[in-house]
């Protein structure tokens, strides 16, 4: 499944000059650990590309829990917080997400080089950014310097993380209080050209009767994969992208928004219109699907934008973590 290392290099060239225009989080910068820990984004990248390989779903893994990190409380690696006896309810008991123990496992490698030096918000960061060059076939640099918080809030991620159900409207407005705009909200979609769903998510729009915006042809065979939920079938597994290699991350997605073949609600209705964008979002779909290259650097640049919510830098409260699953105090 990986890319051949000569084709990444070709597109990083292009990123280089297609990303010099990204603004990056104050407090951020390019190569943080560069005399701090020289191996620390090597040491991810080898784990992560190893993870690949052994398991091409894994890309996807990486960047939807870099995701959710971000969607709630910042980038501040909240989401791998275990619970514990004094805080029970941590975001991670909400919903469920793939990597936690791949995630401790490359934390493990990086502490093995560099001890307490590499925070896991970075770690979580670097190695969505190389999920995107072994699944997607493009580099680009992530700035660093995170610091771990000390809370994690389950009722956070009901507020934070936006519903496969949601209208565009709300859609957007979820973005912005994020500081993203409606372009990164289409850009960063294509998420959704990779990776896995549960059925549950899904059979809301096939039963009892098929969502009219969802291809015909594409929901009776997706109905062979989900069956009503009464059946015990919520949590049966279905690729996010049926249409080409769901283990590839690419501007796929946007052929299938527009074909009608794609899961959710949340996705479909980048095709809809509101009173203030008009049918800005469908033109972006539209011309992702045309510009794959041009598609690669904005999903690059949303990335590092999304990577710069709400992060801990400095001297703001933080920690760099020993562990990822829990803080250095355990509490
Ligand atoms: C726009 C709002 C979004 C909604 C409503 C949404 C919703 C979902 C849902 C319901 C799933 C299936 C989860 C499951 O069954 O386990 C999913 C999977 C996924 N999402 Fe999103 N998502 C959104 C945005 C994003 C963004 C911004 C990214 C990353 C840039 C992303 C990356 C992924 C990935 C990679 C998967 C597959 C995960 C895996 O294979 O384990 N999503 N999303
Ligand atoms: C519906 O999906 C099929 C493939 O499953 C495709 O050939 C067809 O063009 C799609 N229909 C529309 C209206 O996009
Ligand atoms: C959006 O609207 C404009 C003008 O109303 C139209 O020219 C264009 O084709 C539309 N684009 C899409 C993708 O619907």
């Amino acid at each position: 499944m990986a890319m051949a290392p000569s084709k990444v290099v070709v597109l990083m060239a292009f990123m280089a000059a297609a990303l010099s225009s990204v603004s990056m989080a104050a407090g951020l910068q390019h190569g943080f650990y560069y005399s701090s820990c020289p191996q620390a984004e090597d040491t991810v990248r080898n784990v992560v590309q190893g993870m690949i390989n052994n398991d091409p779903t894994m890309g996807a893994a990486f960047v939807r829990l870099f995701f959710h990190d971000c969607f709630v409380r910042g980038c501040d690696a909240s989401i791998l917080l275990d619970p514990t006896t004094s805080n029970p309810q941590t975001e991670k008991t909400t919903i469920p997400l793939r990597g936690y123990d791949a995630v401790n496992k490359i934390k493990a490698a990086v502490e093995a080089v560099c001890s307490r030096v590499v925070s896991c918000a970075d770690i979580l960061a670097f190695a969505a950014r190389d999920s995107i060059v072994a699944s997607g076939g493009f580099n680009f640099h992530m700035p660093s310097g995170r610091l771990d918080g000390f809370r994690s809030i389950a009722d956070e991620v009901f507020q934070g993380i936006p519903s496969p159900a949601f209208q565009l409207q709300e859609l957007l407005d979820n973005f912005a209080t994020k500081g993203l705009n409606a372009e990164d909200l289409v850009v960063l979609s294509g998420a959704h050209s990779f990776g896995l769903t549960h059925c549950n998510f899904v059979t809301p729009r096939l039963y009892p009767t098929v969502d009219p915006t969802m291809n015909a042809t594409f929901a009776a065979a997706l109905k062979k994969v989900c069956p009503p939920p009464r059946n015990g079938g919520g949590f049966i597994s279905v690729s996010n992208n049926r249409v080409t290699d769901p283990n590839k991350l690419s501007n796929q997605f946007y052929h299938n928004v527009a074909s009608g073949q794609v899961l959710f609600t949340s996705d479909q209705t980048l095709m809809d219109q509101t009173p203030t964008t008009g049918n800005k979002t469908a033109a972006m779909v539209t011309d992702n699907a045309a510009n794959p290259i041009a598609w690669m650097a904005r999903f690059a640049g949303a990335m590092v934008k999304m990577g710069g919510i709400e992060v801990l830098t400095g001297t703001d409260p933080g920690e760099v973590r020993k562990v990822c699953f829990a803080t250095n105090n355990a509490s």
